[in-house]
C-alpha cells in the first residue's frame, strides 16, 4: 500500500507570495494545479508529512487543503487522502481569490465583499446566488449569431460604434422589454453598457451633474450599488427593506434626490414589492422630483407567481430601468442596458469625452440583437426557467428533508432562495464553515435576522443532496455549539 507520506511534492514556500506561511502555502498549491504540475486526480502528500517537508506546522498544510478544496481544487474524502480535482478551477480563477492575509476568502465574502460571486473558481457545492447556469448558455445559438454578423457587417461599422449603443440593439432592448415587462421606452431612450455594474457610474455622473445628493439603497442590499453612488461622491442613505421590500414611507425626511430598488425581487431577500408600495415609491419620487433606479436583474425567471411588470412601465418618466444580460444570458458576456426617461437622455455626455464608461463590442451587441430579433433569447429563457424550476425544487426538496427546520423565503423568483438562521447565528461563520464543506453561499447580512443566500442556478438536481448535506454538516458545527452555550 503505497503510504500517502511518500508522495513527493516540491512546493517553495520562499518565492511564494503572501504575508503568511498559510497564504503562501495556498499559493504554491494553487499554482502547482493551475500550472498542471498536479494533474487533476493526483495525490497529495499527507498534511502531517507535507508539513514536515515543508517546516511548518501541520496546521497550514490542513487549513490550505481545507482552502483550495473549497475553492474546487482539491477534493478531500474521508478516509481516501486528499486529490487534486477531476475538473479543478479554471486558470484563471486564482487571481481573484489569492489572499495574501491567509483568510479564507469565504470567510471574508460578505456583502461589502464580492470575492465569493464573482470569481471564477467553481466550488464543489456551488450555490452562489449570483450566477446563471452558465451550463445552459446557448453556445450554438450565440456561434450562429456571431457568424451571421461576421458574414454580413460592411466594413464601415467595423470602425467606433454608436457612444450609446447600436441601433439594432437598442430596438431590439425597446421591443423585448416592452412585451415581456411593460417597459415603455423608444430606443432612444436605450443606452447599451457593459452591464449594470457600468451603467451604475453613468447614472450616478448624471444625476449628480443635475445636483443629486443623496441616494437611498436597499438595506440589505447589491454592495455595488452602494459603493458606486459614494465612487461618484454622493451619500449613499440605507433604507431598511422587510418582507414586501422597500417600506416607502420611510423615505418622507431622508430629502433623497434619487433610490435604487429591485422591486421584483428583492436582493438579497428575496422580497417582492407589493403593489401598493410601488404606487407609493412612484407617488413620493413625483412629489419630491426624485428619480428612481429599478434594478430588473432577474426578473425573467418566476416560478409559482404571477409576472410583475416593470416599475417603468408605471412612471417612465421617473424610472431608470436598469437591465442586463448577466442573468438571462451569461455575465461574460459583459452587455447591459439602461432606459432612461426623455429629459435624462436629452442631459447625456454634451461635450463630455469620457462618456459613457465603454460601449460594449459592436459585434457583440449586434448579436444579441440578432437572437432577439430570431426569438433566440425566448427560446433560451423558456428553457432556463425549467432547469431552474427543476434545480430550485430539488434544493428546496433536500432542505426539507434534510433541514426541515429551515425557513425558506424568496423561492418564489429569481435564482436564489433565502435560508433563515436562528436569530443572532453567526452568518459568517457559517459560510466559513459551508466553504470548509466545499459549499460556497453567501450571508444575507439583514438587521434582524440571520440567513444565507442559496443560488440554485448552477446545483444540477443530482448534486442537490449532498450540497445540503454538506450544508447542514456546516449548520450543525456552527449552530449547534452556539445553542448550547445559550441553554
Ligand atoms: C442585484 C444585482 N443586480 C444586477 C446584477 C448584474 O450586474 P452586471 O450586469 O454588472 O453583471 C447583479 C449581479 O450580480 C446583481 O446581483
Amino acid at each position: 500500500v503505497e503510504s500517502w507520506g511518500q508522495v513527493d511534492l516540491h512546493l517553495d514556500l520562499d518565492t511564494a507570495p503572501g504575508r503568511t506561511l498559510r497564504a503562501r502555502a495556498e499559493h504554491a498549491l494553487r499554482d502547482a494545479v493551475r500550472s498542471g504540475r498536479l494533474p487533476p486526480g493526483s495525490r497529495l502528500p499527507a498534511t502531517r508529512a507535507l508539513a514536515a517537508q515543508l517546516g511548518v506546522s501541520r496546521g497550514v498544510v490542513v487549513e490550505a487543503y481545507a482552502q483550495l478544496a473549497a475553492e474546487g481544487y482539491l477534493d478531500t474524502r474521508r478516509g481516501g487522502g486528499t486529490r487534486v480535482a477531476d475538473h479543478p478551477a479554471p486558470a484563471t480563477a486564482a487571481a481573484a481569490t489569492a489572499d495574501d492575509d491567509g483568510d479564507p476568502p469565504q470567510a471574508a465574502a460578505t456583502a461589502d465583499d464580492p470575492v465569493l460571486s464573482e470569481t471564477a473558481v467553481s466550488p464543489r457545492h456551488d450555490l452562489r446566488p449570483s450566477l446563471p447556469a452558465v451550463d445552459g448558455f446557448p453556445r450554438q445559438a450565440w456561434l450562429g449569431a456571431i457568424t451571421r454578423i461576421l458574414r454580413t457587417i460592411p466594413d464601415q461599422r467595423l470602425g467606433y460604434g454608436d457612444r450609446n449603443g447600436e441601433p439594432e440593439l437598442r430596438a431590439a432592448l425597446a421591443n423585448s422589454l416592452a412585451r415581456t415587462r411593460g417597459v415603455r421606452a423608444t430606443p432612444e431612450q436605450v443606452i447599451v453598457t457593459g452591464g449594470l455594474r457600468d451603467s451604475l457610474p453613468l447614472l450616478w455622473r448624471l444625476l449628480s451633474d443635475r445636483g443629486a445628493k443623496r441616494v437611498g439603497i436597499e438595506d440589505p442590499g447589491w454592495w455595488r450599488i452602494g459603493r458606486s453612488v459614494a465612487e461618484a461622491g454622493l451619500t449613499p442613505v440605507p433604507i431598511p427593506t422587510d418582507d414586501d421590500g422597500l417600506d416607502p414611507s420611510r423615505l418622507a425626511s431622508l430629502q433623497l434626490d434619487a433610490v435604487a430598488v429591485t422591486p421584483a425581487h428583492q436582493f438579497p431577500t428575496g422580497a417582492v414589492l407589493s403593489p401598493s408600495r410601488r404606487a407609493a415609491l412612484v407617488a413620493w419620487a413625483r412629489d419630491r422630483g426624485a428619480i428612481i433606479l429599478e434594478d430588473d436583474y432577474d426578473a425573467e425567471f418566476r416560478y409559482d407567481r404571477q409576472p410583475i411588470g416593470s416599475l417603468q412601465g408605471l412612471a417612465p418618466d421617473l424610472v431608470v430601468y436598469g437591465g442586463s444580460a448577466s442573468k438571462t444570458l451569461a455575465p461574460a458576456l459583459r452587455l447591459g442596458w439602461l432606459v432612461l426617461p426623455s429629459t435624462l437622455v436629452a442631459e447625456l455626455h454634451e461635450d463630455d469625452p469620457s462618456s459613457p464608461a465603454g460601449t460594449p463590442p459592436t459585434i457583440d451587441q449586434l448579436a444579441l440583437a440578432d437572437l432577439f430579433d430570431r426569438g433566440e433569447v425566448d427560446r433560451h429563457l423558456r428553457r432556463q426557467r425549467q432547469r431552474y424550476r427543476r434545480r430550485r425544487d430539488a434544493l428546496l426538496d433536500e432542505i426539507a428533508a434534510q433541514l426541515p427546520q429551515i425557513d425558506v423565503r424568496g423561492a418564489a423568483a429569481g435564482l436564489f432562495a433565502v435560508l433563515l438562521l436562528p436569530t443572532g447565528t453567526d452568518e459568517d461563520a457559517v459560510v466559513a464553515q459551508a466553504a470548509r464543506h466545499g459549499v460556497a453561499l453567501e450571508p444575507l447580512r439583514a438587521r434582524h435576522r440571520a440567513g444565507l443566500v442559496a443560488g440554485y442556478a448552477n446545483l444540477p438536481e443530482a448534486g442537490a443532496a449532498a450540497a445540503v448535506t454538506a450544508l447542514a454538516a456546516a449548520l450543525t458545527a456552527v449552530v449547534r455549539p452556539a445553542t448550547e452555550r445559550a441553554t
